[in-house]
């Protein structure tokens, strides 16, 4: 398995949609096959467009707010001692994560073929939330499929779903999480097809949404590379980017422009959820070793037992909570362009406490997990290492903060874990 130079990665699929041979391809019912050809065209064609692109660029500036920080962490890096730690603040984006990017695609490409309705997939909340956003801005009715478990720990981006206008349609099946309302939304689309638009959270799903939505988070490291030719003159020589891996959105987007690169120049981390520290459950396919299996239409990596039934997932944060993978990730795994390893619930909650004390900063729990890592190898780099975190999501607001730790100390003292951590 190789990875090619000069073409993009999202590119390097075979006709099929597999790429490396053997991750991702369309394992979808029949009556979806037409449906998801008429996507992969038009997007095919609308990806060479520039007025599309100017338009999808016009979007990204003046509504999304592109380009977000680059800002150096500098009492983080004091207290560390070590690589110099900075931030790409992404949730600097409108709505606080990288999923307005995608969510903002899609609702241009389902107005370029004239449905009027969109629907989508949430976990943490995030990826519903912007849906509902581009939905209201871009004139669509909006429907998003939710796990009644994240309905609960995710209050603050459920209001602000159904303040957009949108439908939040509880989904009480299975572990009620991310990874049943994505079968959900994927069978309500297999119903509604003709009518209705359907926009998958993450580098997930069928062939062209893992395309479409690598094609869109990949804003961020387009942004990267020019922040990081104006503060340092070039691309620097040791860089080192780590990003919280869920489905894969936002580590896919803050690495793609860097590809070609080599990786002893510019290496990729990918930091999964480990799960709490003594539960066997985990989020983290790649780290353990999961075997290929199907899921939401694609082969990739997944938790499963031995007769291939998928796992349940654990993991405080529910934006990482999902067993499989995006096939983009399997790939640079079996290729060995990115690294991947897993942080548990309580040692991303640690770093979550170190970052808001030295920064004004405010990670949500999906990137304090690649904040966890990041400090951690940081300690052994050498100063002149740019060590760039994706701080791809926000607990800025007050009540989201507070329902974090509410829940953070609900979790560590179902775990008896001492309650010092959280100090
Ligand atoms: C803020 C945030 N970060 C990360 C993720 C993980 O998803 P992905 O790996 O697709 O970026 C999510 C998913 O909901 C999220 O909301």
């Amino acid at each position: 398995m190789r990875l090619k130079k000069g073409v993009p990665v999202i590119d390097q699929g075979d006709k099929l949609g597999f790429w490396g041979g053997k991750f991702g391809g369309n394992f979808v019912p029949e009556t979806l096959k037409k449906p998801i050809e008429d996507l992969e065209i038009l997007f095919n064609k609308l990806k060479k467009d520039k007025n599309f692109i100017n338009e999808r660029d016009k979007y990204f500036k003046n509504w999304v707010g592109s380009p977000t920080r680059f800002i150096k962490l500098k009492n983080l890096t004091e207290y560390v001692g070590g690589a110099q730690i900075w931030s790409k603040v992404v949730s600097d984006a409108n709505g606080g994560a990288h999923k307005i990017y995608n969510a903002t695609v899609h609702c241009l490409l389902a107005k370029r073929s004239g449905k009027k309705v969109i629907c989508g997939d949430t976990g943490a909340g995030y990826a519903g939330k912007m849906l509902s956003m581009a939905a209201k801005k871009f004139g669509l009715k909006c429907k998003i499929f939710m796990g009644a478990k994240d309905i609960q720990r995710q209050q603050p981006n459920v209001r602000a779903i159904k303040k957009n206008g949108a439908e939040v349609i509880p989904v009480y099946s299975g572990s009620q999480t991310l990874v049943d309302a994505v079968s959900e939304c994927m069978r309500y689309w297999v119903a509604n097809c003709d009518k209705v638009a359907m926009c998958v959270g993450s580098t997930v799903g069928p062939a062209v949404f893992v395309r479409i939505c690598g094609w869109s988070t990949s804003q961020i490291s387009r942004e990267l590379k020019t922040q990081l030719v104006d503060e340092f003159g070039s691309v620097p020589k040791k860089l080192k980017l780590y990003n919280c891996v869920g489905g894969g959105s936002s580590s896919f987007g803050f690495w793609n422009e860097f590809m070609d690169y080599d990786k002893k120049q510019c290496e990729f981390i990918g930091v999964e959820a480990g799960g709490p520290a003594k539960s066997k459950k985990h989020a983290a396919p790649l780290t353990y070793g999961s075997k290929i299996g199907i899921l939401h239409g694609a082969a990739q990596y997944v938790n499963q037992n031995t007769d291939g039934q998928i796992e349940e997932t654990e993991s405080i944060s529910a934006g990482l909570d999902y067993p499989g993978i995006s096939p983009l990730h399997c790939f640079l795994k079996d290729t060995k362009r990115a690294r991947y390893t897993a942080a548990s619930d309580e040692e991303a909650l640690r770093a979550y406490k170190l970052v808001t004390k030295f920064e004004k900063l405010r990670p949500s729990l999906e990137p304090s997990h690649a904040f966890s890592v990041a400090i951690k190898e940081s300690r052994r780099f050498s100063k002149d290492t740019i060590v760039v975190v994706n701080s791809c999501g926000n607990n800025r607001e007050k009540i989201g903060k507070k329902i974090c730790l509410i829940q953070s100390v609900m979790h560590l003292k179902k775990l008896k874990v001492k309650k010092g951590l959280l100090c």
